[in-house]
């Protein structure tokens, strides 16, 4: 590979765990961006994200994978600024990094996450869901205007691991719902980046890895 791979959103669970995978590959550096310093990403590789975005972006990038999202519930009732938060964080940040990123990568990749579960919603998560449904539909629309340059797509996982703060039966119980009986893991998020990153012929495509949870 002769370019650079951009992880935006290092600190997040599937980031971290890319920035490692991705330092064993070919690429010739591995840039890691968030809003809080990563001790996975090195000094010299790590880029900021303010709220304008990325605080800048490097020569050269081959490989952009936007991972930020976060997961917070919004039951009937929640305070509007609670609502701006999971919008800004699930859709507003990531189109406004898109968008940065087709202003400088002349040519090259470009994978977001939405969720698998936008067809099959959990209830008390409705801006969340909205927001990931939005995403998607960007994903799909700005494929035709960034093509045949940039390619863009988006992995919508299922439930590929828990948080920390998980009680001790949440493994039991949310494999059970999964048809194909055990939860993701990191291992099926790089097979699915893997898989765009070689589908030469496809953009604004929506990628379930989900185990058939939203079936
Ligand atoms: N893990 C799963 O099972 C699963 C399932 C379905 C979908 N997904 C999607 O996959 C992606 C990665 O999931 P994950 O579980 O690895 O995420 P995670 O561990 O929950 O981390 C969330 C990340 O988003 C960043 N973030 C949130 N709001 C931000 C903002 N406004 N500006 C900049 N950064 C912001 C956080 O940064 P800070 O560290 O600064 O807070 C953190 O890096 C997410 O989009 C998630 O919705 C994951």
């Amino acid at each position: 590979m002769s370019g650079n791979v951009l992880i935006a959103g290092s600190t997040s669970r599937i980031g971290n765990h890319l920035i490692s995978y991705f330092k064993t590959k070919d690429y010739k550096r591995v840039f890691g961006a968030s809003r809080r310093f990563d001790s996975a990403v090195s000094t010299e590789n790590y880029i900021q994200i303010s709220s304008e975005g990325l605080i800048f972006i490097p020569e050269h990038i081959e490989l952009a994978i936007i991972t930020i999202g976060d997961h917070i519930p919004s039951p009937v009732g929640t305070s509007p600024d609670v609502i701006q938060k999971i919008i800004n964080s699930n859709l507003t940040t990531v189109i406004s990094i898109v968008h940065q990123l087709s202003d400088s990568m002349k040519n090259g990749n470009i994978i977001v996450f939405s969720d698998a579960l936008v067809s099959r919603v959990v209830r008390e998560y409705s801006a969340y869901y909205a927001a990931k449904a939005g995403l998607e539909t960007f994903v799909r629309a700005i494929a035709r205007e960034m093509a045949p340059e940039i390619r863009i797509n988006c992995i919508a996982p299922g439930i590929m691991n828990l948080k920390n703060s998980a009680k001790e039966d949440a493994l039991e119980r949310w494999s059970a719902k999964v048809p194909l009986g055990t939860l993701g893991g990191m291992q099926s998020v790089v097979t699915a980046v893997e898989f765009i990153v070689e589908s030469e012929y496809m953009t604004g495509s929506i990628v379930k890895i989900d185990g058939g949870i939203s079936c």
